[in-house]
């Protein structure tokens, strides 16, 4: 397998490039693609750079009836000096498998798929865009191609990478969200696939999500699909509080994705001297914690948003209002850290961009 040899048929239309100042999430395209296709008798073979470009998917292909499909997002940046920078990325593909095998979906060779991945960006390197708050957004995916209605395993699949120039994902940029706690529907339970970087559960949570937003929210705080009391996670990002001096992440119970902007946080603070404590936290717990004035900052974490804070958190008939709806300190300090490593503008000391 590692002798698989990458062909790149280079596109011969080359797209005009968005206006970085206008850029939003996840409309624009680059030039090229990746693509490799799996066979149950020969497994990951033939990857392609190829011209962007639809795919043929017969309309019983698998992914289109049952889901089987999973994905990834990272970030690429570019550096003063023309370097490009990723940020942790075999993190994304040892996710990535751990998705696929919950899917029941053949695992990828991490370090190949990387290698492809900097073979895309050398070629649409120039979408990379520079300015302030944008990056070059990296999907890779991978969706059952069988043509069989059959509730079952696809035995053919394929990968993909596909590269987005983004600005910020929320309109509000680092600046906080209002968010709706959610009591009726769930986003994923204990054995469920909430643990999974998978299409359905994103597309589950809409209902929340357009419901939060008629309401004037901009995202939903989700609790545990059991007890309906302990706090999970905001929209697609995980959640951090810092009550009274301390911060607090719910633990990684099973049902909360493992994110990798989350794992920085925790290791960031960390270096910083202050100790994160994942454990479980009720709505309650934290409401007690605003009425008695203690409940200081709120954000959620993740790749498309980095960190995003809270200004208002609307829980039945209680309006808590986090910082007077300004960006706390220690958000502000996550988010220049974290970017400034991921752009290159600050020194790594973690070794964590490549
Ligand atoms: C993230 O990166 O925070 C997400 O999970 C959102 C992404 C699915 C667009």
């Amino acid at each position: 397998m590692i002798t698989m040899k990458l062909t790149i048929t280079k596109s011969s239309n080359f797209k005009t490039k968005p206006d970085p100042s206008s850029l939003s999430f996840g409309k624009h395209f680059t030039n090229h693609m990746l693509m490799m296709n799996y066979t149950e008798g020969e497994g990951w073979t033939s990857p392609q750079i190829v011209p962007y470009q639809p795919i043929t998917l017969d309309p019983s292909a698998m992914s289109l009836h049952y889901s089987q499909s999973v994905f990834e997002g990272l970030k690429a940046y570019r550096t003063e000096d023309d370097r490009i920078l990723l940020f942790r990325p075999e993190k994304n593909f040892e996710r990535l498998n751990r998705s696929s095998d919950r899917l029941s979906i053949p695992a990828v060779n991490e370090e190949l798929v990387l290698s492809y991945l900097k073979e895309l960006l050398l070629l649409d390197k120039e979408w990379i865009p520079t300015t302030e708050g944008t990056s070059l957004y990296i999907r890779p995916f991978i969706i059952a191609t069988e043509p069989n209605l059959s509730v079952a395993p696809s035995t053919t699949y394929t990968f993909m990478i596909i590269l987005s120039p983004v600005g910020s994902y929320y309109a509000e940029g680092i600046n906080p969200v209002s968010i709706n706690v959610e009591e009726k529907f769930t986003r994923a339970v204990l054995g469920g696939t909430g643990t999974a970087k998978t299409a359905g559960n994103y597309s589950a949570a809409y209902k929340a999500q357009v419901g939060a937003s008629g309401l004037g929210y901009s995202q939903v705080l989700w609790l545990d699909g059991i007890e309906k009391k302990y706090i999970e996670e905001v929209g697609s990002m995980n959640v951090f509080f810092k009550i009274n001096g301390e911060v607090v992440t719910p633990a990684l119970s099973g049902s909360i994705l493992e994110g990798i902007t989350r794992m920085s946080t925790i290791e960031l603070l960390a270096e910083w001297g202050i100790t994160v404590s994942e454990r479980r936290l009720s709505m309650e717990e934290l409401y007690q914690a605003y009425e008695k004035g203690e409940l200081e900052e709120a954000f959620g974490t993740g790749t498309a948003a980095v960190i995003s804070p809270i200004g208002e958190l609307n829980w039945g008939d209680k309006k808590m209002v986090i910082n007077n709806r300004q960006t706390g300190d220690l958000a502000k300090k996550l988010y220049d850290t974290l970017t400034g490593i991921q752009t290159g503008k600050i020194h790594d000391p973690f070794n964590w961009t490549v």
